[in-house]
């Protein structure tokens, strides 16, 4: 068996690293390159011949259905299952296993809902069928992987032990880390514990592990970002835009910039490194823009100039205004000639005079 056609998207977190981006929208609905970023990994989930998907949705749990239907715009068959209270990665994992038709041997694919790879997906599959694990995971390599679940290996693949988030320098045994998408045996899903919280990452693999079970491990040197992070999401669009990221779903061709629609931009506005603007969104004379997401609706002023940023749905940024590395809310109000850099977040429907905020002196 070497597709799945059924997969688990766990979709249910609250974003929290990603606020006030997630305040209306919950992550894996932002967009990315002018589409909700759910819409790649559907796409490329549909590409590697996966035909059922089951969303595992707890927060603002209503926003999904109305925008993917039954999911055969992609050729898909979607379901959604909405957690009462937050069942964790693992406890979401099994309450949806009533969805699943798929037999006891039978992969299943699982995956964090932000996560952008070009992992190979059909080759984890493969590469479970041959080392008959129970579990399969994809991992990457990183510089700094504190912020995940650690991940050692033989020198067969096989999983040694999970670290979630390691606390201190001597957790830290190696730079493989879980890159958030698995192949299950079916079979294995139906052994986690019903009715309640479980992490997959702190509970689950490790449990695992202890029985004697096989978790085998596929690392690969392919794009790999967790979008969690404003500064991560930013960038995984523009990568998305860029074409370095792959995705059937970018809503046109991959380069500079991509411009939706009924967006406006002045002529002699510049927009580099993968920016995106949105449905409706205004763009004034002279104003350069690199790396950067602007939602629907909003508008940025002439002469502004901005980089590695995401303006929300409906802000604006007023004239002259520097942004760089920065997120601006849904709806807020940047006036003219401020200077705003380094992660500052500005929150949805706030209002920051003319000249108000600097970080360098403007003489
Ligand atoms: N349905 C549901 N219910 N989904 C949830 C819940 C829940 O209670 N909690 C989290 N999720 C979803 C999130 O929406 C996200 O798609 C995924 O599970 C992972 O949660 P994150 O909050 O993004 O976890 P993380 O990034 O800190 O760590 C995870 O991902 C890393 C790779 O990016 C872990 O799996 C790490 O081990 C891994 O390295
Ligand atoms: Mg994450």
């Amino acid at each position: 068996m070497t597709e799945a056609r059924e997969a688990i998207l766990l979709v249910g977190g609250k974003g929290t690293r990603l606020r006030p981006l997630t305040v209306h929208t919950p992550k894996p609905m932002v967009p990315a390159a002018g589409v909700p970023f759910l819409t790649h990994q559907l796409a490329r989930a549909r590409a590697a011949g996966v035909e059922h998907i089951v969303l595992a949705t707890s927060y603002l749990a209503e926003v999904f259905e109305p925008y993917f239907g039954d999911g055969s715009s992609l050729g898909l068959s979607i379901e959604y299952v909405t957690e009462r209270e937050p069942l964790g990665t693992g406890g979401a994992i099994r309450n949806v296993a009533s969805r699943l038709a798929s037999g006891p041997d039978e992969p299943v694919l699982i995956f964090n809902g932000d996560i952008l790879t070009g992992l190979d997906i059909r080759a984890l599959v493969a590469s479970h069928a041959t080392s008959g694990a129970d579990v399969s995971l994809h991992l990457a390599r990183v510089e700094d992987p504190r912020a995940f679940g650690l991940v050692p290996t033989d020198d067969s693949g096989r999983v040694t032990a999970f670290l979630e988030k390691p606390q201190t320098p001597e957790e830290i045994v190696t730079d493989q880390v879980n890159a958030g998408a698995y192949i299950f045996r079916r079979s294995v899903i139906d052994t986690i514990p019903a009715g309640r919280p479980v992490s997959v990452e702190r509970e689950t693999f490790p449990g695992l592990l202890a029985s004697g079970a096989h978790l085998q491990g596929m690392v690969d040197s392919t794009y790999w970002l967790d979008l969690g992070t404003p500064q991560a999401f930013v960038r995984g669009s523009a990568d998305l835009v860029l074409g370095r990221a792959p995705s059937p779903a970018v809503p046109g061709r991959c380069g500079d910039r991509l411009v939706l629609p009924t967006a406006s931009v002045a002529a002699d506005a510049k927009l580099t490194g993968g920016t995106v603007i949105g449905e409706g969104a205004l763009i004034g004379e002279g104003a350069r823009i690199t790396g950067s997401t602007v939602l629907a609706g909003a508008v940025v002023e002439p002469g502004a100039v901005i980089s590695d940023s995401l303006i929300g749905a409906g802000a604006r940024i007023g004239s002259r205004t520097v942004l760089a590395g920065a997120v601006i809310g849904d709806g807020a109000q940047v006036g003219a000639d401020n200077e705003l850099r380094d992660g500052v977040r500005v929150w949805c429907g706030a209002v920051l005079p003319d000249a108000s905020v600097r970080f360098s002196s403007d003489q």
